[in-house]
Formats: C-alpha cells, sequence, structure tokens
C-alpha cells in the first residue's frame, strides 16, 4: 500500500467510477481527500464513504471546465484541511457525440486549469505531486470493430476525445518539465477500459464487452480499483523520482 499519510489531496471527477476509487483508495492510504465534482451529492457520498471507514473527506462542487472554480477549488482545499500535497485532475467525460468543444473545454482545458493554478500553488507551498488521467486514447488512435452499430456508439467524438487525451498527455511532460527542480512532479494514468458508468453504454451494446475485451490482451476490461492504485502509487514517495511519465494502465492494449 502507498503511504499518503499526512498528505492532502484534491481529487477531480470523484463523485464516480475512478474519481471515487482513488478517493476511496488515497483514504485508505492515509490521505485527507477533497472529492470534487460537478454532481456534488455524488461527491458528497464519495466523501461519506470515506468518513465512515474512518478517514478524513470533504466535497466541494466545481466545473472543471471553468477556470475560476479549479483555481477556487485548490485554494479551498489548502484552506479546509491546512495544506494541500496532491492533485488528481481526473474529471471528465467519454467520447460519444461529437461535441468538440464540450469534450475539448472538459478532458483538455479541465486538466490544464488544474495544471497551471496546480504546480504554481504547490512550487509556492512545498511541492507535491500532480496526476492526470490521460486514457490509452492518449497515446494512440481508437479503434472500432467496423460494424455499425457498435462503430456508431464507440467512434463518434473519438477525434475529440483523442485530441483532449494526446494533450493532457503533452501538459504533463511540459509541466513535469517546467516544475521539475521546484518540488512538483507531473504525471499522467493512461487506462485501457475500464468498468465504469463512462463505458456502460459501449458495454451494454451487444457484442459489446466482448469486443473491448478483445482489445486488450490480458482478454478483460480494467476495474476502477486498478486505476486507483496506481494513482495513489504515483502521488507518494515511493514515486519521487518518477515524473513526466504517461503510465499505461491497460492490460496491454498498447503493447502490440
Ligand atoms: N472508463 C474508462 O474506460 C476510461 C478509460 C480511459 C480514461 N478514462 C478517463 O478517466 C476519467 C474518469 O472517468 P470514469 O470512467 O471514472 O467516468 P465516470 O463517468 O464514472 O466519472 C466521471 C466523473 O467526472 C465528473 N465530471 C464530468 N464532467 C465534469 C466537470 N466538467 N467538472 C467536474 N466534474 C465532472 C462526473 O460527474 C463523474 O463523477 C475521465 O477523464 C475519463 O476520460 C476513462
Amino acid at each position: 500500500m502507498a503511504n499518503l499519510e499526512g498528505k492532502v489531496a484534491l481529487i477531480t471527477g470523484a463523485a464516480s467510477g475512478i474519481g471515487r476509487e482513488s478517493a476511496t483508495r488515497m483514504a485508505t492510504d492515509g490521505a485527507t481527500v477533497m472529492c470534487g465534482d460537478m454532481d456534488m451529492a455524488g461527491a458528497e457520498n464519495t466523501a461519506n464513504i470515506i468518513i465512515q471507514q474512518g478517514g478524513r473527506a470533504a466535497a466541494l462542487e466545481l466545473d472543471v471546465s471553468e477556470e475560476a472554480a479549479v483555481r477556487a477549488a485548490i485554494y479551498e482545499t489548502a484552506e479546509t484541511f491546512g495544506s494541500l500535497n496532491v492533485i488528481f485532475n481526473n474529471a471528465g467525460i467519454g467520447g460519444g457525440g461529437i461535441a468538440w468543444d464540450k469534450t475539448i473545454s472538459i478532458n483538455l482545458s479541465g486538466v490544464y486549469y488544474g495544471l497551471f493554478h496546480g504546480a504554481a500553488f504547490m512550487a509556492d507551498h512545498g511541492g507535491g505531486a500532480i496526476i492526470n488521467t490521460a486514457s490509452i486514447a492518449g497515446l494512440v488512435g481508437l479503434f472500432g470493430p467496423q460494424s455499425s452499430e457498435l462503430d456508431a456508439e464507440i467512434l463518434p467524438g473519438a477525434g475529440a476525445y483523442v485530441a483532449a487525451k494526446h494533450g493532457v498527455a503533452g501538459l504533463t511532460k511540459q509541466y513535469a518539465v517546467t516544475y521539475g527542480n521546484r518540488g512538483v512532479r507531473v504525471n499522467a494514468i493512461a487506462p485501457g477500459y475500464i468498468e465504469t458508468p463512462m463505458t456502460a453504454e459501449a458495454r451494454e451494446l451487444p457484442g459489446g464487452v466482448e469486443f473491448l475485451e478483445s482489445l486488450h490482451p490480458m482478454g478483460r476490461l480494467g476495474q476502477p480499483e486498478e486505476i486507483a492504485a496506481a494513482a495513489s502509487f504515483l502521488a507518494s514517495d515511493d514515486a519521487s523520482f518518477i515524473t513526466g511519465v504517461i503510465l499505461p494502465v491497460d492490460g496491454g492494449y498498447t503493447a502490440r
């Protein structure tokens, strides 16, 4: 287990899926967690799970596509808990639909605001670790089964999603370089297909699960707990010499 004792973490997208599992995992590993999400009821739910398990947590409402809200969340977390050592820029929306502007504003600009304000804050307050959720779509293009129904669900909007996630990978490297000698480590996780609400529609289509599983050499989808474990490690001092990495947690998806 990663040791996050004494650390304060702000996690976006903490109401669901990867964000919720990462919040509870980091709390189990000793962190105090601010659960941020535009779904306030869900964020409070996650915070309550942590508190019921004996941890320390609170929730705040934020839309990561609003720069002022992201900046405010960073300062509110530090004021509430006395410090801020970890930021997990995880909130995001799926690749379905063709909403270019919306996808870019949440999946790319939202991460940028967290990096821009978060790295500067941490550099001025003793350093820290930032983790971004990229995707296999931040490393390679997405591939459909080339059958009408599944492609219709999986591939429309893939361009915006892939562009945003490649952007997250680029931002991760740039901020790692810029802040390398200022005490702030910056890494990203590139999940394969994970069983969260985001992938529910694609999984529910006929043949959906089988197709998605076939993309991963391990022959299965990932669980949000497996992303949370990587996030907690990258947040911890066990990763003290790791920065600028885009870590695939993808059952081998990008290995072929
Ligand atoms: N599930 C996968 O297969 C998969 C694969 C690769 C990457 N990802 C990435 O992982 C991250 C988390 O996805 P998930 O699978 O847990 O999805 P999810 O839908 O379960 O959770 C996403 C959370 O983000 C929140 N959110 C969405 N827009 C927001 C905004 N503008 N401001 C604040 N919060 C917002 C939602 O309310 C939700 O709680 C996303 O960045 C996603 O792109 C997911």
